[in-house]
């Protein structure tokens, strides 16, 4: 449903350094990059599913939980490290919940912004997944 990432940390004196290339340290080759930060208490994200796009999530800072449903199974994990990341593959709905008031959410994408590519009726995402598993 989804592939934990412990970026390698360059670690010295001078703290800490992750390095992120393309088709290496993210398995494809990056188009788009966004972030979201400054969430208010008891507000969650995402809600929905994409058709097409592979993401990687990371919380540069602070902490947040994010739920992953294949339409058969869900699943919640925390991200809490600069240096850890989620992938968030296609036809899996997910939800950002929990996040702290210092975080910083980044998601690294695999395409340009499409609405087209969005599912976010919860209802259409279960038909689609289960029609897949027929
Ligand atoms: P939205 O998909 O609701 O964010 P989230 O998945 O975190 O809940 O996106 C919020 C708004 O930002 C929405 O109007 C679409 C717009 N947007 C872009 O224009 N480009 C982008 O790359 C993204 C991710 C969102």
């Amino acid at each position: 449903m989804y592939e934990l990432l412990d970026f390698k940390k360059i670690t010295d004196e001078r703290g800490n350094l992750v390095v992120i290339e393309n088709n290496k340290e993210i398995p494809f080759e990056i188009q788009r990059i966004y972030y979201i930060w400054g969430t208010p208490d008891g507000v969650d994200r995402g809600f929905h599913a994409h058709r097409q796009l592979t993401q990687v999530a990371i919380c540069l800072s602070g902490s947040c939980d994010i739920l992953f449903d294949n339409g058969k199974d869900k699943k919640v994990i925390t991200l809490n490290r600069p240096n850890y990341g989620v992938t968030i593959e296609p036809m899996v709905w997910h939800e950002m919940r929990n996040f702290s008031e210092d975080s910083i959410f980044l998601v690294i994408a695999s395409g340009k912004y499409d609405e087209s590519d969005y599912i976010r009726d919860f209802e259409e995402f279960i038909k689609l997944t289960s029609f897949q598993s027929e």
